[in-house]
């Protein structure tokens, strides 16, 4: 009787030392995380400027090399990269132009070009079809036909994107228009209109390892968040209200954001443009690959005050006050004129997610190059109902990408979205068990990839492509 007693109370202690041992390590690494001193200024992808250009033509260069980077100061890492070492150069560009790239491939493998979120025909869109051999220069001609958005560009090779993404392609391709131009918004690259890319990376011991030692067949996660390739960078502003161009550039991760004073920040633009109404929110979500864009605003900080970007609950960006910041700027409110999206109340096509790690499918299959899953024609609205079905495995939420078009979000289980959602939008994160749908209009030939951005799932098959014709 008494041992057994004596037996639990031992028992008990233990757990109770256990449990406290574990509070303490993990105060002490959420206290290092929070309160560590950002010690590099956050890198900012430089502006392609054109080779040559005309009045409605211009023509950019662009290489992708292999290199080294370092995301932690001292620890190089192979890395790729257009026209430099990590990530690309952002390239701007205007509603009605003609855009010529003039690519060369100087990595010791294939890659593809894709454009994430421009409206093209197919025979440009870079999917997996268009491979780019190892040395090989190309031209890619790009009508710029939508509206102002913060889109992007990375590999799309079959069964090598995931590796290549990671290893640093992606960069930034934004459109302008004279909407974007008129409105009274932060637009100086760099100094109160900042893009960021935020990935996450494995860090094991102060060393970033590698995509093969990292790898996770359900997505590569790692454990820290990593703008522009470096981690927890700061940004000195001298501006009282800046615009941040957020893009969940990870395989995997979706990413939580919000500001260490809990204050309120304003979204102006999703994936494929502007909103119709400035939106205020304290926390905004990103799936792998979507964007948004956001206004911060300073006014009532002095000099030396700083604001923290978190993601997932952790500091990635310090942003400090350079001069002490007096005046209120209003923050607009009418930011464009989409028409309100409204469901028709009929289903042309369903899709349904399934699986996790190797076993991910649509609808059932695996993708095929060699099979075109659905049939549409083009500029005819479509609705869509994507379900994300929790099989044996269970489920996870999955980034629902398509090609060649900007969509708009219905509703989430019959509940209309948020204004954040109401904008165009070209991945929309889909969560376990949930039924969303979008209204679709293709008004480009071809065919055009839908799938799952967590770059890992797309390579294990969760991809479908549908055939865009005359009728
Ligand atoms: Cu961001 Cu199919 O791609
Ligand atoms: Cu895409
Ligand atoms: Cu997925």
């Amino acid at each position: 009787m008494l041992n057994s007693k004596i037996l639990r109370w031992g028992i008990s202690f233990g757990l109770i030392v256990v449990v406290l041992v574990f509070m303490v390590l993990d105060f002490k690494s959420l206290f290092t995380k929070t309160m560590e001193p950002s010690l590099q200024a956050l890198p900012i992808p430089p502006l392609l400027s054109p080779s040559s250009s005309s009045l409605n033509e211009v023509v950019f260069t662009l290489n992708a090399q292999e290199s080294r980077h370092a995301y932690l100061e001292g620890d190089d890492v192979a890395s790729y990269g257009y026209n430099g070492s990590y990530l690309g150069p952002t390239i701007v560009v205007q509603k009605g132009q003609l855009v010529h790239i003039q690519f060369t491939n100087e990595l010791k493998e294939a890659t593809t070009l894709h454009w994430h979120g421009l409206i093209l025909d197919s025979t440009v869109d870079g999917g997996p079809h268009s491979p780019i051999k190892s040395n090989t220069s190309i031209q890619i001609d790009l009508p710029i036909d939508q509206e102002a958005a913060t889109l992007w560009y990375h590999p799309h090779l079959m069964s090598n994107t995931a590796r290549q993404v990671y290893l640093g392609l992606a960069g930034f391709l934004y459109v302008e228009d004279e909407n974007s131009e008129q409105l009274n918004l932060p637009n100086t690259y760099g100094v109160d209109d900042i893009p960021l890319v935020i990935q996450d990376r494995v860090v094991v011991n102060g060393h970033v390892i590698s995509y093969e030692e990292a790898y996770q067949s359900d997505g590569t996660i790692g454990n820290e968040i990593m703008v522009n390739g470096v981690l927890h960078p700061f940004l000195d502003v001298d501006s009282s209200l800046i615009r941040l161009r957020l893009l969940n550039g990870s395989n995997a991760l979706s990413m939580t954001y919000r500001l260490d004073s809990q204050a309120s920040f304003y979204q102006i633009a999703s994936d494929g443009g502007f909103l119709n109404q400035t939106v205020e929110l304290k926390t905004l979500t990103l799936s792998p690959a979507e964007r948004a864009e956001i206004l911060i605003d300073l006014s009532g900080l002095s000099k030396g005050q700083t604001v923290k970007l978190l993601a997932n609950d952790q500091s990635i960006l310090d942003i400090i006050v350079q001069k002490d910041q007096m005046n209120a700027q209003s923050i607009l409110t009418t930011l464009n004129d989409l028409e309100p999206a409204i469901d028709p109340l009929r289903t042309d096509r369903t899709f349904s997610l399934e699986g996790m790690m190797s076993m991910v499918s649509i609808n059932g299959k695996v993708f095929d190059m060699d099979v075109i899953n659905e049939q549409g024609i083009l500029h005819q609205e479509e609705v869509w109902e994507i379900t994300n079905v929790s099989g044996m495995m269970g489920a996870m939420t999955h980034p629902f990408h398509v090609h060649g078009v900007q969509f708009r979000v219905l509703t989430r289980n019959g509940i209309a979205v948020s204004e954040s959602e109401a904008g165009y939008k070209d991945t929309v994160a889909i969560a376990p068990n949930e039924r969303v749908r979008i209204l679709i209009t293709f008004n480009q030939l071809g065919l055009f990839m839908y799938h799952c951005h967590i770059l890992e799932h797309e390579e294990n098959g969760m991809m479908g492509q549908i055939s865009i014709s005359e009728e």
